[in-house]
């Protein structure tokens, strides 16, 4: 992954403590802000992927009930916050037009993986590098099958907690990083990913003493709502 700084800020759900969360406002406002990358969430819906946290409408857009219940006509009518549409993973990509670094969350399964690898193959064809997309997920099997269809593209692993082999499974993988939330990272953790070559980024840090302490644990990166008060760090 090409980095522009040693200690990476990622706009977690683009910059969701500026705009509403996964909408093409959200991700705009991360980029600039200035963070390196945006992150953000991906359900696949028959053909399409459709940037979405929860598996249910109710608590970021006007609909109620399980999103994939819904055809992609009737979710691109809701409103997922200050008029924003819920954005297609074309329109993210677009959007970001290799401004920052693009962190792809797989957060359904069964077809996400081979959904995201078709898209992406077409945008490495327009000239965006592997390097510039990060894909991950906690569903390891999914992100598994993701490497077999692109392998050219870093992927990373993400847990919550600290798994028995430490950073053992991430680097089965071939994972680039081990994405983990800040609650758990453990030095021992820290060491163990990166003697195996892996890149920590802890999720999702937004209070600056924080910051400042996982920096300090030698993680390279952070997701947070606020990449501002990140880069007001340095
Ligand atoms: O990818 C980092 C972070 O977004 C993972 O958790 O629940 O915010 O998608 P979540
Ligand atoms: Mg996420």
């Amino acid at each position: 992954m090409s980095e522009a700084s040693d200690f990476l800020v990622i706009g977690h759900r683009g910059a969701r403590g500026h705009a509403p969360e996964n909408t093409l406002l959200a991700i705009d406002a991360g980029i600039r802000l200035g963070a390196h990358w945006v992150e953000f969430d991906v359900q696949q819906l028959g053909d399409e992927l459709l940037l979405m946290h929860d598996l249910r409408l109710d608590r970021t857009t006007n609909g109620q009930g399980p999103l994939a219940e819904y055809t992609f006509e009737e979710l691109r009518r809701l409103d997922a916050g200050q008029g924003q549409q819920i954005p297609t993973l074309q329109e993210a990509l677009d959007l970001v037009d290799q401004r920052a670094g693009v962190n792809i969350e797989l957060k359904t399964w069964g077809g996400c993986a081979a959904a995201v690898a078709r898209v992406l193959r077409d945008y490495l064809a327009d000239g965006w590098t592997a390097e510039q997309f990060l894909v991950s997920s906690f569903h390891l099997p999914e992100l598994w099958e993701f490497r077999q269809l692109l392998p050219e593209v870093p992927v990373g692993a993400l847990v919550c907690g600290v798994p028995l082999d430490w950073a053992g499974s991430a680097a089965e993988l071939g994972a680039a990083s081990l994405n983990v939330s800040d609650e758990f990272v453990d030095d021992k953790l820290v060491t163990d990913a990166h003697a195996r070559g892996l890149k920590v980024y802890a999720y999702t840090v937004n209070h600056p003493d924080d910051m400042r302490r996982l920096r300090a644990q030698g993680v390279d990166g952070i997701f947070t709502d606020y990449p501002d008060r990140a880069l007001a760090l340095r």
